[in-house]
């Protein structure tokens, strides 16, 4: 079974062939990040603009790459929701296209459940990947941790699946992102927060956690506490503007802020993760998602799960088509009915 998966709900135009749910033979990402990073965040129009020009040339390096031709794709895979409107409307009337034109099952596909599927590929004929040795065992408890989620889901089998608890607010992602801002790391704030983070100390500063139902997880008290403390460090009180900030504090005050943040930020989601392995005791737990790719969670992680946890490439823990193809392989292959390339519409709200 093979299947070529297409991504485009955000800022990523990404398209992937996957071969049997497990073998990654092309993954080609086009990011519009640059285009956005000098306003702070992603914007929506731009992005589409963006999808657009890159879909067409995207598609055709994800099949040369891979090595097959349109007569090997068996199935087309790709996201319908959640993500920007504008931005899902190009994959997805792509994506309707070529099933019609190339007379293709197609498969429609949750974002966010995609990202718990880049963790079965383990096989790879392209380099530069390190994958895991097997694919993950049901039941799986699994962590989304991106830019517009923060979840726990407990998967029993394929397609059989219970949310557990999601932010009642911002994610985990967004609380990254808004306090690179506050220090004045540029977009998209994950990766320079966790990079200051490395020359800070992560006990520097204590702030909150917030109590929540369950599973629930909040960020934005967080985030407001980091506001706070970096208000205080530069000597000001709540009325100083943010956009002073950067400028007044220095390298170590953000440094510090950066991994007491980070720190805390990642213990708010492993404390639920380990709280939600005594309860249901999962086979194994998979981290889906942006957030996937931190250093500091990947850490606390394996210091505080009762077994060993596996991840995936770094490149496939943000958005990319091959996690979309993946869970393509497994719908195909397990009869899961395909949709109607003349009605599919994308849902940009999509819940799990
Ligand atoms: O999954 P993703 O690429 O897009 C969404 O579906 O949202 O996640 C993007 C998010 C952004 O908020 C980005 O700042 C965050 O993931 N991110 C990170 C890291 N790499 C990306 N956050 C913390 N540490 C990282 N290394
Ligand atoms: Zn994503």
């Amino acid at each position: 079974m093979i299947v070529l998966g297409i991504e485009s709900s955000c800022d990523e135009t990404a398209v992937s062939v996957v071969q049997d749910g497990k073998k990654l033979r092309s993954n080609v990402v086009a990011s519009s990040m640059d285009l956005h990073a000098k306003y702070g965040g992603v914007i929506p129009e731009i992005a589409a603009r963006s999808h657009i020009e890159a879909i067409i040339p995207v598609v055709q390096q994800a099949l040369d790459d891979s090595g097959c031709t349109w007569d090997d794709i068996d199935a087309i895979a790709v996201t319908y929701g959640a993500g920007l409107l504008g931005s899902l409307l190009i994959g997805v009337l792509t994506a309707r296209t070529l099933a019609l034109a190339k007379n293709k099952p197609l498969y429609a596909i949750n974002h966010v459940e995609g990202h718990i599927y880049a963790n079965f590929l383990t096989q790879t004929s392209l380099r530069g990947y390190v994958l895991p040795a097997e694919q993950p065992r049901f039941p799986i408890l699994g962590v989304i941790v991106s830019g517009g989620h923060s979840q726990l889901v407990l998967w029993r089998d394929h397609f059989d699946y219970t949310l557990l608890g999601q932010t009642q607010d911002d994610a985990i992602g967004e609380a990254f992102d808004k306090v690179a801002k506050i220090i004045g790391l540029p977009y998209p704030g994950g990766i320079n927060v966790s990079n200051k983070a490395l020359e800070g100390d992560p006990m520097a500063f204590q702030l909150p956690k917030a109590r929540m139902r369950k599973y629930d997880f909040s960020f934005s008290g967080l985030k407001t506490a980091v506001l706070r403390l970096a208000q205080e460090q530069t000597g000001h009180d709540y009325s100083l503007p943010s956009t002073a900030l950067p400028g007044l504090l220095n390298e170590g005050q953000k440094a510090n802020i950066a991994a007491s943040f980070q720190r805390v930020a990642c213990e708010t989601i492993v404390d639920k993760v380990v709280l939600a392995v005594e309860e249901f005791k999962p086979a194994c737990v998979v981290i889906g998602g942006g957030v996937a790719a931190n250093s500091e969670l990947r850490r606390q992680l394996a210091a505080r799960l009762p077994f060993p946890i596996s991840y995936t490439d770094l490149k496939l823990c943000g958005d990319n088509g091959a996690m979309i193809a993946t869970l393509g392989c497994f719908k195909a292959m397990l009869g899961q009915p395909a949709v109607d390339p003349l009605t599919l519409e994308v849902v940009p709200n999509l819940s799990m």
